[in-house]
């Protein structure tokens, strides 16, 4: 007996046959605060041909966030609503016809991440794939929709003050999303390198190698007690006016004193801002596949102090907003 071979079940072009769910994201619907946000329900589009869809797994979550929903220089309603969230990681279930992502070509199942994009807080995004990576193994999805913004602010402010092998650095706010990316990044080059922090954070410095010293009054000495032979240059990521004064008291060279959030301060005492210009755009994203590498290599971690469910997304980013969250944050769909 023999069997009529019957044709093959065609295989669906796209995911959303099977997967047509609608896809839940928070927008701000105005400038101001975090009661401008609101979690929308609205039907998923197709990818273009140079897009992938990703389920999303875990949503970055960053101080700009927030921010840009009061700092929007032009607060120009016409960029209403804001799309909230520049990263995350999670699985493509969808592909553009000649998506090729920034590690190969493009395929459904893979599981990946994505930075820079609009509208990470989200069930699922449609990104260009361009800007979407295979995730290293060894990260979480948590971990891995954390590495980049933080990482490439990091690698652009060693970049920036040109440090390296044997140099003493300062780092104002070692403890957070970007210190920590920055301890351990510094420490890769051959750096030396002090980081203040909380008390209660000082193992998010001492667990990579950074000396952690306190924040707050007599700064200064306890940053000479424990760099007697100088700092070669003082990196800011906590914007305070007294990272600002102990960075010019301790670093001769402005062009080695830079922040990433005190830029007022910047400008009056002639020391350096990150970013914010193309050229700054173009080394962060032309820094991503090696940072990717490092993790994947075991070289860069992520420390998480928390997941949110999606619909806290505003809880999170109160918490986030304390700037002691400990780590980074992520909401997870
Ligand atoms: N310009 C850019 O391109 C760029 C890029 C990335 C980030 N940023 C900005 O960089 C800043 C840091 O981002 P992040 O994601 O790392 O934030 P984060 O995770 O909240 O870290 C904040 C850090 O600041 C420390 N800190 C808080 N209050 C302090 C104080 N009074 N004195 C000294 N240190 C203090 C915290 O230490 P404890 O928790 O131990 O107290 C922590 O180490 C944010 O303002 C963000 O918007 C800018």
């Amino acid at each position: 007996m023999t069997w009529a071979r019957e044709p093959a079940p065609r295989q669906p072009l796209s995911l959303w046959t099977t997967d047509r769910s609608a896809v839940h994201h928070w927008v701000a619907g105005g400038f101001g605060g975090l009661d401008k946000l609101a979690l929308r329900v609205d039907q998923p589009r197709h990818p273009a041909v140079d897009e992938v869809t990703i389920r999303v797994h875990a949503a970055g979550m960053n101080p700009v966030d927030y921010l840009r929903m009061s700092y929007e220089p032009k607060q120009n309603p016409a960029q209403l609503p804001l799309q909230i969230g520049y990263e995350v990681a999670g699985t493509i279930i969808d592909v553009g016809t000649e998506a090729v992502t920034g590690s190969g070509r493009a395929r459904i199942g893979q599981n990946v991440l994505a930075f820079r994009i609009e509208g990470g807080y989200a069930t699922t995004v449609t990104v260009p794939a361009k800007d979407v990576f295979l995730m290293p193994q060894n990260l979480t999805y948590p971990e891995a929709a954390n590495l980049l913004f933080a990482g490439t602010a990091a690698a652009e402010l060693l970049h920036l003050t040109r440090v390296g092998f044997g140099d003493t650095i300062l780092v104002h706010g070692a403890s957070g999303a970007v210190g920590t990316s920055l301890v351990q990044q510094a420490l890769l080059l051959g750096c030396h390198v002090i980081g203040t922090a909380s008390s209660k954070h000082f193992s998010n410095v001492a667990r990579f190698g950074g000396v952690p010293i306190r924040y707050g009054p007599g700064l200064e000495d306890r940053v000479r007690a424990a760099a007697p032979n100088g700092v070669t240059a003082a990196l800011d990521t906590s914007g305070t006016a007294e990272a600002t004064t102990v960075s010019l008291a301790l670093v001769t060279d402005k062009s080695k004193i830079i922040t990433t959030a005190a830029f007022e301060l910047a400008a009056e005492s002639g020391t350096r801002s990150l970013g914010f210009s193309p050229a700054s755009d173009d080394y962060r994203n032309s820094i991503r596949s090696f940072l990717i590498e490092l993790a994947q290599l075991g070289d860069l971690a992520v420390p998480v102090a928390g997941t949110f469910p999606l619909a806290q997304a505003t809880l999170a980013l109160e918490l986030l907003r304390t700037g002691h969250a400990g780590g980074n944050l992520a909401l997870v769909p």
